[in-house]
């Protein structure tokens, strides 16, 4: 069977087309407020799962030194074109779950979106690496896809095709096409596409699987997204978008 790194790299030519994008300007989103904060000259961050490459410019010329690191090739050959010039970025082909080069070596690592792995022992194991990385009283912050939102997002929908006066059954048929929602499991809190296969989180997971592997949250909050990337938006648009999860997170026992 293919492995992830597989999937990742044959998204990587069509990436715009197929993601929503939370850095979108319409997305209320505090990751960029919250690196500006951490960032100092003398500070070396990690883009894990940097993907190609939309945060490396802002982390280039906001701290010393950028580790870019992502499993796949087609991804990182396209951060490297984005950036290129820059003297100060080093790409890293590594899965999440070996990063024993870095091990206490970061200030600052940042995952947006890229803690996804379908098994969740490896997405615990990645997070473990990941503790083991950053310093005391370091920083660990970034962006998680919602599982939650997906269920909000149906509701939406549901409540759209009852209130234009569909029966139930019919109503649940419309919303699973325009959410496209054969792709979700949420009782296990996966999303394939393409088949390529990813986690998305609950709240309460969040909190429960960080805490399982050494860190503290400090904050976790709603980044509401484009409305513009969802199916039926404009009917929809009177309500808050559906969101990803925002997190900052210390190394356990840090204040
Ligand atoms: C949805 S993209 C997000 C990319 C980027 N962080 C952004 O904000 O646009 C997820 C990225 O994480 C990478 N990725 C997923 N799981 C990974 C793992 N276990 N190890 C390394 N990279 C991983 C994928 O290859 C992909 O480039």
């Amino acid at each position: 069977m293919p492995e992830q790194d597989h999937f990742w790299n044959q998204s990587a030519r069509r990436y715009e087309e197929d993601f929503i994008d939370p850095y979108r300007p319409e997305v209320r989103s505090p990751l960029l407020r919250c690196l500006e904060k951490l960032a100092k000259s003398n500070r070396i961050v990690a883009d894990l799962g940097c993907g190609i490459g939309p945060l490396l410019p802002f982390l280039a010329d906001h701290f010393q030194q950028v580790f870019a690191i992502d499993f796949a090739s087609g991804m990182l050959e396209r951060a490297r074109e984005k950036t290129a010039g820059r003297s100060n970025i080093e790409f890293l082909q590594r899965s999440l779950t070996d990063l024993a080069d870095l091990h206490g070596r970061l200030d600052v690592a940042v995952a947006v979106n890229s803690l996804v792995l379908p098994d969740v022992s490896q997405l615990e194991m990645a997070l473990a690496e990941i503790r083991a990385c950053v310093k005391e009283r370091g920083w660990f912050l970034g962006i998680l896809p919602a599982m939650d939102a997906v269920h909000y997002y149906t509701i939406l929908l549901v409540d759209r095709a009852l209130a234009a006066g569909k029966p139930i059954e019919a109503a649940r048929k419309n919303a699973a096409a325009l959410g496209d929602l054969a792709g979700y499991d949420c009782a296990f809190g996966q999303y394939t596409f393409r088949g390529l296969e990813q986690h998305f989180w609950q709240p309460f997971e969040i909190r429960h699987r960080f805490g399982r592997t050494g860190w503290r949250l400090a904050r976790l909050r709603k980044v509401h997204l484009a409305w513009k990337q969802f199916a039926c938006w404009e009917e929809l648009q009177e309500r808050p978008p559906p969101w990803d999860w925002f997190f900052l997170a210390r190394p356990h026992g840090d204040p």
